[in-house]
């Protein structure tokens, strides 16, 4: 497997791969990989012959007092990992080659609507980071295929959104969560719990489930996200929300069947921010 971190020699490597008619698929990511971003490799090696991942924790998506700083990079392990996987080219880029002209007062990448609740509301500006990076890492890999994981729905559908309404040539892949044998979904975050609240942890899944359970019961979505923010409080979680909503636009269910539907969470274990999702169809 090759790295680079510049533009000329991920230019070079794509350009030899389009003169012999490969196509390419792509899994971007921040680095500390773990068993969810390699199930997104091996996706992605099941959509095109070549496959592109890249690491770079993105400063432009935290907010100011989150966790940025302490957000572990782990590049060689993540090189290892990708090699052992016959990855084809890992792009490490730096900051500057990211934000040549600074991270502010620079071009942003904002899509309404659906950026706007959820992690958008708890995280003022989060997603315009997001955006940004990702609108940028697919003008410079040209991908046909890139790959993300249904851990973060809001950023896939924002991911859908931006790949529509700019008409890329690239199809979005989404794959399942990755989970624990007892549920907790995989996150680089969740190295950051201690004993006691990764017991706990997996409340986040079971809450999910029960979510699943009381809607199926016939129960109305607002009593049951009382209910499970009052749920997970009592495992001394501090809930941002617990939300079901329509699954595609994250909009508040109106006459959408349960198939439409996603239950979704976001809580803090100590300093520690979660999030997880269990869409109705998957169930
Ligand atoms: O999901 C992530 O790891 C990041 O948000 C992404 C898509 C790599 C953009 O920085």
């Amino acid at each position: 497997m090759q790295t680079v971190s510049d533009l000329t020699g991920l230019r070079s490597v794509l350009r030899a791969w389009r003169r012999n008619g490969e196509r390419v698929a792509y899994v971007p990511t921040m680095g500390n990989l773990h068993a969810g971003h390699f199930a997104l490799v091996r996706r992605a090696q099941e959509c095109a012959p070549r496959v592109v991942v890249s690491v770079f924790v993105n400063p432009t998506q935290f907010g100011p007092g989150e966790d940025f700083g302490r957000y572990p990079r782990t590049l060689e392990q993540d090189q290892a990992g990708l090699a052992a996987l016959q990855c084809d080219l890992l792009f490490a880029p730096t900051v500057d080659v990211m934000y040549p002209y600074g991270t502010s007062g620079t071009l942003s990448v904002h899509v309404p609507e659906i950026t706007e609740v959820l992690e958008g509301a708890c995280r003022p500006g989060h997603f315009d980071g997001v955006a940004t990076v990702v609108a940028k890492l697919f003008s410079m890999v040209q991908p046909d295929f890139a790959v993300f994981g249904e851990k973060d729905w809001q950023q896939l559908q924002l991911v859908r959104r931006l790949a529509r309404d700019l008409a890329l040539a690239l199809e979005v892949v989404g794959l399942p969560t990755v989970r624990e044998p007892d549920g907790l979904a995989l996150s680089s975050r969740n190295q950051f719990l201690d004993e006691s609240q990764r017991a706990r942890a997996s409340q986040l899944y079971a809450t999910l489930t029960w979510m699943h359970m009381t809607a199926r019961a016939g129960h109305k979505p607002a009593a049951i996200e009382r209910a499970a923010v009052a749920r997970l409080q009592r495992y001394g979680f501090a809930p941002d929300y617990c939300a079901i909503r329509v699954a595609d636009s994250l909009r508040p269910v109106t006459t959408e069947p349960l198939s439409r539907q996603i239950a979704l969470v976001a809580a803090r274990l100590g300093s520690t921010r979660l999030i997880d999702n269990l869409p109705f169809a998957s169930a």
